[in-house]
């Protein structure tokens, strides 16, 4: 039988790298996954290919729309689907061959299958035993459906099934406006495609700070997505060709229907247990299906510790990472930790979204006297050249003391600006502090400096 120090069940991004951190602080470690290639969710069937499908489809759109305006002259371009598609498959391909080559060189044995444990030290994989001291359990989640319907990944369709169409619809619901479904429904949006958006809520990103749901919202109606918001989904129906969706307008109880080539149900995800016969080692699991853990992310089985989206918590590859590097430090005798108040989160749209720390209304019902600096990207020239000025970066902070709290951005390369602030929250940083930082001129990030100016004594540019 074979025995290793740690096994990780699971090879997305919490695991992967909970693996190599381990081996790094050498442990001898095993990686199982049962899918033919490494990665998880993320790097398969997720935010590798999405984002792929989100770079092609921009520069599409950013041909037609802009151009011309600069003075480049081409002809109307046009999309080859099947070479789109290969293109993201390739950016898969680089990716996963990209972790197989760090588990060889970090001397991480990969165990090919699907894992089920036999008891709290022991698991089996396709008939065989291997033994462990400890078990790390990231396996991730899966597409939750809706009332039970099921995801043919051609008519209904999961984000997986989203990311693989065989061709461009003509028209697509999309049911959720979250993350994923304002993410996907861009890549089509920009190819031509009619989305419409069925949302529960009666915003977009609920959970978001408000100013972002409410400017999100019209700046993807500009782009001429449409919404019906506070609108619950009950049914959904093959048709000859196509789909019907029916759904409840929440306020007048109102029965709609809407006709279209595909639905993408992007109505949340559920964690993925499946195989694992935890069973038979009596872990804990909560109703919605999470694996419960301590605040060192141990089970209730001591020596079986669980991350990422198979727990509670935001469903965010960079979460399950920084959780899998510091379980991978606990098992090797050091302290791990995680500061779940400075998790950012990212909206991989145009403009990007980006969020971290507590949002306005949070701030105010703990009852926190807060003071809020807010700068549209109307007064950055950057923002101006490239045509991305709709936005806005909004920093919010304790006015007792001027430390940042939290800060919102719609922008120009919002997923990385966020991370000036999530430094800075991580050095428990005041706006002064960013406001007085040098900032290259012109960089987008000058929008973030003139929000934090604009808690104090005021942007320049506005
Ligand atoms: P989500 O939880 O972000 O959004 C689902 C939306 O569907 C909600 O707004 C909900 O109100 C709505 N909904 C649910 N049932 C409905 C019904 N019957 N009728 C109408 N609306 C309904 O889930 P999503 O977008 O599927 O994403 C799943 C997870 O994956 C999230 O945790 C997300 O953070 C993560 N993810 C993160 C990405 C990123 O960080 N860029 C990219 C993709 C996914």
């Amino acid at each position: 039988m074979d025995k290793f120090d740690a096994i990780v069940i699971g090879s997305g991004p919490g695991g992967y790298v909970c693996a190599i951190k381990l081996a790094q602080l050498g442990v001898n470690v095993a990686c199982v996954e049962g899918n033919a290639s490494l990665g998880g969710t993320c790097l398969n069937v997720g935010c590798i290919p999405s984002k792929a499908l989100l770079n092609a489809s921009h520069n599409y759109h950013n041909s037609i729309e802009n151009f011309s305006k600069m003075g480049i002259e081409v002809e109307r371009p046009s999309v080859n689907w099947s070479k789109m598609l290969s293109y993201k498959d390739t950016m898969i391909k680089d990716n996963t061959k990209g972790i197989e080559y760090l588990f060889k060189k970090n001397k991480i044995t990969l165990i090919n299958g699907w894992a089920s444990f036999v008891d709290n030290n022991t698991i089996s994989v396709n008939g065989k035993n291997f033994e462990a001291d400890h078990f790390v359990i990231a396996s991730g989640s899966e597409a939750t459906s809706l009332n039970d319907i099921k995801f043919d990944e051609q008519v209904i369709v999961s984000s997986t099934g989203a990311l693989e169409l065989k061709k461009i619809p003509e028209k697509m619901i999309v049911i959720g406006a979250g993350v994923i479904g304002l993410e996907m429904g861009s890549i089509y949006s920009r190819l031509g495609t009619e989305i419409t958006i069925l949302e529960f809520y009666d915003k977009v990103l609920n959970g978001m700070d408000h100013d972002i749901s409410k400017n999100f919202k019209s700046i993807l109606q500009k782009q001429g997505f449409k919404f019906h918001l506070s609108s619950s989904v009950s049914n959904i129906a093959k048709e000859k060709k196509g789909v019907k969706v029916t759904y409840e307008e929440r306020e007048s109880n109102n029965l709609n229907e809407l006709y279209a080539d595909v639905v993408l149900v992007a109505t949340g995800r559920k964690p993925f247990t499946e195989n694992l016969k935890l069973e038979n080692i009596g872990v804990k699991i909560n109703p919605k299906g999470q694996i419960e853990t301590d605040k060192n992310w141990r089970t209730t089985t001591k020596n079986i510790f669980a991350i990422g989206d198979v727990t509670p918590g935001p469903m965010l590859a960079h979460k399950a990472e920084e959780e899998g590097i510091a379980v991978a430090e606990i098992i090797a005798g050091q302290a791990g930790h995680v500061n779940f108040e400075v998790i950012p989160s990212v909206v991989y749209t145009d403009p990007e979204v980006a969020s971290v720390g507590k949002t306005e209304n949070e701030l105010k019902e703990e009852g926190i006297d807060i003071k809020v600096g807010k700068f549209s990207f109307m007064g950055n020239g950057r923002a101006k050249t490239v045509f991305s000025n709709s936005g806005f970066v909004k920093v919010i902070a304790d006015s007792n003391n001027d430390r940042i709290l939290g800060a919102h951005i719609i922008g120009p390369a919002a997923g990385d600006l966020i991370h000036e602030i999530c430094v800075a929250m991580e050095f428990g940083a005041s706006t002064e502090d960013l406001a007085r930082t040098c900032h290259a001129h012109p960089t987008f990030s000058e929008a973030v400096r003139e929000a934090a100016l604009a808690c104090g004594v005021g942007a320049i540019h506005s």
